[in-house]
C-alpha cells in the first residue's frame, strides 16, 4: 500500500507535540533514522491488514521499535478491521487504532435524506446519494439510541467507534463538531444497542470500501 496520510502531528499517549508518521511498510523503513534521530518518536501505519502491520513491526522491530498506531477505514457500514481481525491484534500488540469514516463522510450523521442529499457534484454526494434511503432504518435507530443518552445520531456512531476500542478521527468542519465529539467519551453503548445497530448496517448491504483500500479480511 502506498502512504495514504502524510506525517501528522499528534498528541498522543498524553506526550506533548508527538509526531506520528503514517507509512506504508516500506516507506516505514524510511523512517527509521528520523525515529533514531528523536525527529519522530512513533510511526504509525494505514490501510493496513494483519499481514502489513506484522511485516511493518519486523521491520521496525528489527531496528528496535513498533508500530504505534494503526489508521483505517472504519464505521458501522464498514468493518472490515474487525472481520479481518486487525482490531484484535492491534489490542493484543498494544497499538492503537485510528478509526477514520466513522460517520461515512456524513452519511451516517443523520442530517442527510433522500430529501436533503449530500451536495450534489461533490465526491461524498456522489458516493453516498444514490444509497441514502437504504440507510434510513440504521439512522433511525442510531438517532432512538441517541435520544436515551441525550445524543444525536453522529455521536451514536462515534459512540459505537469508541466501544469497539477505537479512537475515532472524525473530520470536523464545524466547531459544534468537535464539541459534540468530546461530549460522547462518558457514553457506553450496551450490546444489544451495538448489536441492533451492525445488524441493521449489514442489513443494508452496502460496502462503503474506497477506491484507495484494500480488504482487510
Ligand atoms: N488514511 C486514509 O486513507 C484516510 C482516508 C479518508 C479519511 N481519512 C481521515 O479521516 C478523517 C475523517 O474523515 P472524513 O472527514 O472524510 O469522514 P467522517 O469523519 O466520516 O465525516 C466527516 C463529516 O461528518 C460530518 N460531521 C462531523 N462531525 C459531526 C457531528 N458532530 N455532527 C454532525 N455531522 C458531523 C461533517 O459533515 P458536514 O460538513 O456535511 O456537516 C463532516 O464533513 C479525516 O481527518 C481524514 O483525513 C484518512
Amino acid at each position: 500500500m502506498k502512504m495514504a496520510c502524510c506525517t501528522l502531528a499528534e498528541s498522543f499517549e498524553n506526550s506533548a507535540s508527538v509526531t506520528v508518521g503514517y507509512a506504508d511498510a516500506t516507506t516505514g523503513a524510511r523512517q527509521i533514522p528520523l525515529l533514531e534521530s528523536g525527529k519522530v518518536r512513533k510511526v504509525g501505519v494505514s490501510n493496513h491488514n494483519i499481514k502489513e502491520i506484522r511485516r511493518a513491526n519486523e521491520i521496525l522491530g528489527e531496528a528496535g521499535f513498533k508500530v504505534s498506531a494503526v489508521q483505517n477505514h472504519f464505521s458501522l457500514l464498514y468493518r472490515s478491521s474487525e472481520k479481518g481481525g486487525v482490531l484484535d491484534y492491534c489490542k493484543e500488540n498494544g497499538i492503537q487504532f485510528w478509526a477514520y469514516m466513522v460517520l461515512e463522510q456524513s452519511a451516517l450523521s443523520g442530517k442527510y435524506n433522500e430529501l436533503n442529499p449530500l451536495p450534489s457534484g461533490s465526491d461524498r454526494g456522489q458516493k453516498y446519494n444514490p444509497i441514502l434511503g437504504q440507510l434510513t432504518a440504521l439512522t433511525d435507530a442510531m438517532k432512538e439510541i441517541g435520544t436515551r443518552y441525550g445524543l444525536t445520531c453522529s455521536q451514536v456512531g462515534i459512540a459505537w467507534a469508541l466501544s469497539k476500542g477505537t479512537m475515532p478521527i472524525i473530520g470536523a468542519t464545524k466547531e459544534r463538531h468537535v464539541l459534540e465529539a468530546a461530549q460522547v467519551m462518558d457514553t457506553v453503548l450496551t450490546s444489544e444497542e451495538i448489536t441492533r445497530l451492525e445488524a441493521l448496517a449489514d442489513a443494508t448491504g452496502i460496502d462503503t470500501r474506497g477506491d484507495w483500500e484494500h480488504t482487510m479480511e
